[in-house]
C-alpha cells in the first residue's frame, strides 16, 4: 500500500461508513477505509473496484501511513467509549496537524473533552453531525460540522462535494466552535423524535376516528406529501403503508410490535433543554411515548381494566383535512421548540449559531428535511435574533389559520380516548407561549406559603414575602 496517497481516511466500515467513503470516492477524492473486521475491509475493496482510488485495511499503522498529510480521518463508529478507544489506537501513528473528525452521534460534552485532549497533542479534532441514514451517506447527507474552523476549512471541499444539494447549494456549513456540530445534530434528532411521534398520532387518529385502511393511509400521506407537509418523514410513511408482509397475509406495518427503541439522542435533547431551562414539551413527549410504548405488559393489563369511550366515527375526508392542518401546526411548533433550544444553547455555550444557516442545511439530505424549512430559514434571515418561530410575522398566518382545526382534532381525540400527547402538548405549549398572563402567580404564592421562597409583584419592584396563615 503506497504511503501518503489517499486524501481522506474513514474508520468504521459499517453501512454508514462504507456508504460515506464510496460517496467520497465518487466525488473524485482518493479514500481509504479502516475497520478491524476483515470482511468489511474486503467488501469495500471489492465494491470500490480500483484500489488506487478507494482502498481499505484492518491495520491502523498501514491506514494512517497511506493518508496524505495533514491527514483527514473521519470516524463513523458508535458513540461512546468506542470513539475514545479508536482515537487512542490511532495516536501512535499520527503526526502533528493531522485532523480527526467524529461523524457519529457523540454527546456534545464528550466532543469538547476530546478536542481539548487532542489539542495538547497537536491534533485537530472536531465533531460533525451527519444525517440521512444509510442512503443519505451514499448519495448525499446533511453534514453539521463544528469545532476547529481552520481544520474544517481543510475538509470543506470534500464535505461540500459529498453533501446533499438543495437547489445546487451543499447542505453543509461550519456551524460554530467546540461541540456546535454535535449539539446541532442532537437537537436535529430531538426534532426528528417529535415529528415521528406526531405522525404516529395522525395515523392512530385516522385509523380509529376515520376507519382508514392502510391503502387509505398510503393515499392520504402521499397527498399530504404533495402539499405544505412535504417532507422525508411523510414521504417514507406513505410508502410504509403499501409494503406487504412476506411472512404472513396483510401489510407489514400491522405485524410490527408497538414497542419503540431509542439510542438516546432525543432523550439528550430533552435533558439538556431542562438544564438550559428551555421548554421543548413536544420533544419530551416523544421521548416519553417511546418509553411508554415499551411498557407493553402493563399497558395490556390496564387496557383490560378500563373501558374505552364509545367510538364515534367522523367523515374521513373532513378528518383528513383537519388532521393535515393539525400536523402542519405541530410540525411548526416542534421546529420552533428545537430552534429555540438551539438559540439558547448558542448563548450558553458560545456557539454563535446562525439559525437561518442551520435551517438551510436541513433542507435536503437529513431525516427532518421538509418544505417548511425553506420558510423557517427565511424567517431567521429576516430576523437573526428571533427568539421563537411563533413570534415571526412570517408564521403568524400559517399558525393562526390552522388553530380551529387543531382545537377540533384535540377535542375529538380527547373525547374518543385517542392518545395524542405530541399534538396536545404542541397546542398547550402554543397557548401558554402566547399568553401574557399564566396562572403561575398562584404557584409562586404556594412556594412562598410553604417555604418562604418569596415572590415578585406585578405593580412594584422588589422581593416580597407574606406570612400566609
Ligand atoms: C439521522 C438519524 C440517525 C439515527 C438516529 C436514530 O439523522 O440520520 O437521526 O442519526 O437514525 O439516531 O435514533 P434512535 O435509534 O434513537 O431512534
Amino acid at each position: 500500500m503506497q504511503q501518503n496517497t489517499y486524501e481522506f481516511g474513514l474508520i468504521g466500515l459499517g453501512v454508514m461508513g462504507r456508504n460515506f467513503i464510496l460517496n467520497v470516492s465518487d466525488n473524485g477524492f482518493k479514500a481509504i477505509g479502516y475497520d478491524l473486521d476483515i470482511e468489511k475491509v474486503n467488501a469495500l475493496i471489492e465494491e470500490g473496484g480500483d484500489v488506487s482510488k478507494i482502498n481499505a485495511t484492518n491495520k491502523a499503522d498501514k491506514f494512517v501511513e497511506a493518508i496524505a498529510r495533514p491527514r483527514k480521518i473521519m470516524l463513523l463508529v458508535p458513540a461512546g467509549k468506542v470513539v475514545d478507544t479508536v482515537i487512542e489506537s490511532l495516536l501512535p501513528f499520527l503526526d502533528k496537524e493531522d485532523i480527526i473528525i467524529d461523524g457519529g452521534n457523540s454527546f456534545f460534552t464528550d466532543t469538547d473533552r476530546r478536542e481539548t485532549y487532542l489539542k495538547d497533542k497537536g491534533i485537530h479534532f472536531f465533531g460533525s453531525g451527519v444525517s440521512g441514514g444509510a442512503k443519505g451517506a451514499r448519495i448525499g447527507p446533511s453534514i453539521m460540522p463544528g469545532g476547529d474552523k481552520e481544520a474544517y476549512t481543510q475538509v470543506q471541499p470534500i464535505f461540500e462535494a459529498v453533501a446533499a444539494k438543495f437547489k445546487g447549494e451543499p447542505c453543509v456549513a461550519y456551524l460554530g466552535p467546540k461541540s456546535a456540530g454535535n449539539y446541532v445534530k442532537m437537537v436535529h434528532n430531538g426534532i426528528e423524535y417529535g415529528l415521528m411521534q406526531l405522525i404516529t398520532e395522525a395515523y392512530d387518529l385516522l385509523k380509529k376516528g376515520g376507519n382508514a385502511t392502510n391503502d387509505d393511509l398510503q393515499t392520504v400521506f402521499s397527498n399530504w406529501n404533495n402539499g405544505r407537509l412535504q417532507s422525508f418523514l411523510i414521504e417514507i410513511t406513505a410508502g410504509i403503508f403499501s409494503v406487504d408482509d412476506t411472512l404472513s397475509e396483510g401489510k407489514l406495518v400491522d405485524k410490527i410490535l408497538d414497542k419503540a427503541k431509542q439510542k438516546g439522542t432525543g432523550k439528550w435533547t430533552s435533558q439538556n433543554a431542562m438544564d438550559l431551562g428551555i421548554p421543548v414539551p413536544t420533544i419530551d413527549m416523544a421521548v416519553s411515548m417511546r418509553e411508554l410504548s415499551a411498557l407493553k405488559k402493563d399497558r395490556i393489563a390496564a387496557d383490560a381494566i378500563y373501558a374505552k369511550p364509545k367510538s364515534e366515527l367522523r367523515d374521513k375526508n373532513d378528518l383528513e383535512k383537519k388532521m393535515e392542518a393539525a400536523l402542519y401546526f405541530a410540525f411548526i411548533i416542534t421546529y420552533a421548540q428545537g430552534l429555540h433550544q438551539l438559540a439558547d444553547a448558542s448563548e450558553e455555550y458560545k456557539y454563535n449559531l446562525e439559525l437561518a444557516t442551520i435551517a438551510k442545511i436541513w433542507r435536503a439530505g437529513c431525516i427532518i428535511r421538509a418544505g417548511l424549512l425553506e420558510d423557517i430559514s427565511e424567517a431567521f434571515e429576516v430576523n437573526q435574533d428571533l427568539p421563537n418561530l411563533i413570534l415571526s410575522p412570517n408564521f403568524k398566518e400559517k399558525i393562526s389559520s390552522t388553530l380551529p382545526a387543531v382545537r377540533e382534532i384535540v377535542a375529538f381525540a380527547a373525547k374518543q380516548g385517542i392518545p395524542m400527547p405530541g399534538l396536545f402538548s404542541a397546542l398547550s405549549y402554543f397557548d401558554a407561549f402566547s399568553s401574557a398572563r399564566l396562572p403561575l402567580n398562584l404557584l409562586q404564592a404556594q412556594r412562598d406559603h410553604f417555604g418562604s421562597h418569596t415572590y415578585e409583584r406585578i405593580d412594584r419592584e422588589g422581593i416580597f414575602h407574606t406570612e400566609w396563615e
